[in-house]
């Protein structure tokens, strides 16, 4: 068994499986007690900066829920800190930047990140992850997209409509695109660092990015996302592009050298993958919420999701966006349990074997 041979790996890389690996957005944090325990004693930031305690809330969702893949705990905003970026990640709230960033002199203040350096810990506990995770459940890596970055640094804390970001945009684009630039080389480096430190696979978070229209997103964005891709593939891990309420940007999006596309749960699964071509993989798209609802209802959602999918390969089954922290740990193993009981094309071993040799 190597880690190309795991369910996860094989749906990565578009080859059939027996049946839809599953992870969950956020599926460590709030909603597990043996997570909330570590936070009585350390801030998120804290455990961050711990490898043991980062390396144990980030297996506690694979030993509780025997969740296909295991993704690094940590924050989008956590390479910030370590270029220099004073901030809180505040409780109910999120990211809270103490001097937002308006000005190109603000913009002046981002120093390049040298992971080896201002990060280490996050590098030691990929090494201390992979050694416990061995070839049985792949890593995944990530880091925040630019855009998303830019948003919390320029309005200094979530938004609706990220005006000021817009603002910046419109008004100073010469700062935007200075500043997307640095946040841009930024995300290169640590996604570089954490696959040379072992991880198999690398997520770009693009939360907020459905707060932009098309035209916006291909002038102000795309070149940034297409860098990132172009250079991240030599690496040969999987990429993989997340980002909320991007129904009308996944045309574009899926032109930046993603090989999987994430999907929210807005459009429905076999629209969206349609419009990003069965060429690449799709990761989600069931919506949190359904998971505080009903069981049946669970069930019902769930297998829609896999219907739509209808057992092509390249099918990631997720959410549409994290876990809500209120979600019952047994609506989490109910969803896991309805894929699981999804039997997908007997594929022989031999199919697999000259799959995996492309
Ligand atoms: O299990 C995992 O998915 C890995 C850990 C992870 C965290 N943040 C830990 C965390 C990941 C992948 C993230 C990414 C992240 N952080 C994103 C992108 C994904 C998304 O959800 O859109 C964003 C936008 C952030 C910024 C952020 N950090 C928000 C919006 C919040 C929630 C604030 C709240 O209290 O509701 C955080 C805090 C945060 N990051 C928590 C966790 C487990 C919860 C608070 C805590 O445990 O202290």
């Amino acid at each position: 068994m190597t880690i190309e041979s795991t369910l996860f790996m094989r749906a990565a890389r578009h080859q059939p499986v027996e049946r839809t690996p599953v992870w969950f957005m956020r599926q460590a944090g709030r909603v597990l007690p043996e997570y909330r325990a570590v936070r009585e004693k350390y801030s998120l930031l804290e455990i961050c900066q711990r490898p043991d305690e980062c390396t144990e809330v980030t297996l506690q969702p694979v030993r509780r829920l025997g969740v296909d893949a295991a993704i690094l705990f940590a924050d989008i905003m956590h390479p910030l800190v370590g270029a220099g970026v004073p901030l809180d990640i505040v409780d109910g709230v999120g990211p809270v930047i103490h001097a937002p960033i308006r000005t190109a002199r603000d913009v002046d203040t981002l120093r390049p990140l040298v992971p080896e350096v201002d990060l280490p810990y996050v590098l030691t506990t990929i090494r201390m992850l992979k050694a416990e995770l061995g070839d049985r459940t792949p890593l995944i890596g990530f880091a925040g997209a630019p855009f998303t970055l830019a948003a919390y640094l320029i309005e200094g804390k979530a938004s609706r409509e990220f005006l000021r970001a817009k603002t910046m945009m419109y008004a100073a684009p010469e700062i935007w695109h200075e500043l997307m630039t640095r946040l841009t080389d930024m995300v290169i480096v640590f996604l570089r660092a954490q696959r040379a430190a072992g991880v198999d696979v690398l997520q770009l978070f693009d939360s907020w990015v459905g707060a932009l229209s098309r035209n916006d997103y291909v002038r102000y964005v795309q070149p940034y996302t297409r860098r990132i891709f172009a250079e991240l593939a030599p690496l040969g891990a999987p990429l993989i592009h997340f980002g909320v309420n991007t129904a009308t940007l996944l045309d574009a999006m899926t032109t930046d050298g993603a090989s999987i596309l994430g999907a929210d749960w807005r459009i429905p699964l076999d629209r969206a993958w349609a419009v990003i071509g069965y060429d690449k993989g799709i990761q989600g798209n069931l919506d949190p919420a359904v998971l505080l609802g009903a069981g049946n209802v669970i069930e019902r959602e769930v297998n829609d999701v896999l219907d739509r999918a209808g057992g092509r390969p390249g099918h990631i089954f997720n959410l549409g966006h994290g876990l809500l922290p209120q979600t019952p740990v047994a609506a989490i193993e109910q969803a896991i349990a309805t894929v699981r009981a999804r039997v997908l094309s007997p594929a022989p071993a031999a199919s697999f074997a000259t799959a995996g040799g492309r």
